[in-house]
């Protein structure tokens, strides 16, 4: 097993490192930019439960990606909160030898619930989405009608049982780029991580347009022109935001700018979707099917080789590529309520 590790890297020689788990395809929101309400309504089909990965099957296949480098999971849905006894998987992951950061993606809004077991279970740190603090214009972005106060209290319900807490904030022309600098004032004065994320062609169904992207050089400008700042170095290798500290505050911003800086020469992240298919990008088409085997009683050396050849074949980099496609040609992409952020 020690060979293998040593060489998962795939064509691009990117590592493995990350492993993105999303436990359920559901969501409570309909966040217009990835579950609009217009496609994903009352007949829309959900995964059946029967066809989701057990905590076991997915704890089994974590152990395996650990010996092809995974050192880091994030937890995410859907809203990962909307699987039941989601807790009692995190315990089961926290205690695979390995593994040194969990984290989760979540949309806040079930946390005052369950914060507190999450943690106890071993979570580190959640990535909670608000896409504006104007009332009138969060109910219509979430399309159920939540509250701003509604994800507020999720947060602080995580950062009161010691849960680490940054923001993202999905900035849309025309829809919230009026609550940049309302939402970058108010994460400031907290010491609140926020990201921005640059509105991203992610699946087929967002009605995605170049021209309602705001790319994060003026996002910089804006806030720079009201609270100064300055570029600082990534935590870690491979870092999807550009990080920025505040001069006046003891504070930190992020840019996470995939339509403008594509980053996918250090991307090494791989998706595991609810169904146990395994995605190699956010923007593919299909991911390679690993419950099948997994259910027909594949040894812990097949599934290996099968998850170690898929990265090993992997020659993903669609974001640098996505603004030379051929115009009119529509690529089929998998959606990102289906295999998370
Ligand atoms: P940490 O640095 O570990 O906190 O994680 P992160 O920055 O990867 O956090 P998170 O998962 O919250 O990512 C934020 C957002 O960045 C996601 O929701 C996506 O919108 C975007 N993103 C993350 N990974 C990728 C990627 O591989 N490709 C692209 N194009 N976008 C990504
Ligand atoms: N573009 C950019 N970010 C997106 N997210 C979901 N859809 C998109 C998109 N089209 C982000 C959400 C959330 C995470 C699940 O992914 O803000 O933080
Ligand atoms: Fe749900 Fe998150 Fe998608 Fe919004 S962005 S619909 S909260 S999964
Ligand atoms: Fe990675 Fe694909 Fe995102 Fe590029 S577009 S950073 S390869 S997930």
């Amino acid at each position: 097993m020690d060979n293998l590790k040593l060489k998962t890297v795939d064509v691009k020689k990117r590592p493995l490192r990350d492993l993105r788990i999303s436990v359920t395809d559901k969501c409570n929101f309909r966040c217009n930019y990835c579950m609009p309400a217009e496609i994903f309504g009352p007949d829309f089909k959900f995964l059946p439960q029967e066809r989701l990965l057990t905590f076991e099957e997915i704890t089994r296949l974590v152990h395996l990606f650990v010996n092809l480098g995974v050192e880091k999971l994030r937890i995410t849905g859907g809203e990962p909160l909307m699987r039941k006894d989601l807790a009692e998987l995190i315990r089961k992951l926290s205690h695979i030898e390995g593994i040194k950061d969990i984290a989760m993606t979540t949309n806040a809004s079930l946390l005052p619930k369950h914060a507190a077991n999450l943690k106890k279970a071993g979570l580190h740190r959640v990535s909670v989405s608000l896409d504006s603090l104007d009332e009138e214009r969060f109910r219509k972005i979430n399309g159920r009608g939540y509250s701003v106060q509604s994800v507020l209290d999720g947060i602080e319900a995580a950062l009161e049982v010691g849960l680490k807490v940054k923001v993202n904030m999905v900035v849309q022309k025309g829809m919230n780029q009026k609550d940049i600098l309302p939402m970058a004032s108010y994460f400031r004065e907290r010491g609140i991580i926020l990201r921005f994320i640059e509105f991203m062609d992610v699946g087929n169904t967002n009605g995605w347009k170049l021209e309602n992207v705001v790319p994060s050089q003026e996002i910089i400008r804006q806030i720079n022109q009201e609270a100064p700042l300055e570029v600082i170095g990534p935590n870690y290798y491979g870092e999807v935001a550009t990080r920025y500290r505040y001069k006046d505050y003891d504070a930190e911003v992020g840019f996470i700018s995939s339509v403008t800086q594509a980053f996918c020469s250090s991307c090494t992240r791989a998706r595991l979707s609810a169904e146990g298919h395994l995605y190699t990008c956010l923007f593919a088409s299909s991911g390679k099917d690993i419950q099948t085997p997994l259910r027909k009683g594949a040894s812990d050396e097949e599934l290996l080789e099968l998850l170690h050849n898929t990265w090993n074949l992997r020659d993903d980099h669609y974001s640098e590529i996505r603004l030379k496609e051929t115009p009119g040609f529509k690529r089929q992409k998998v959606e990102m309520s289906h295999i998370g952020g």
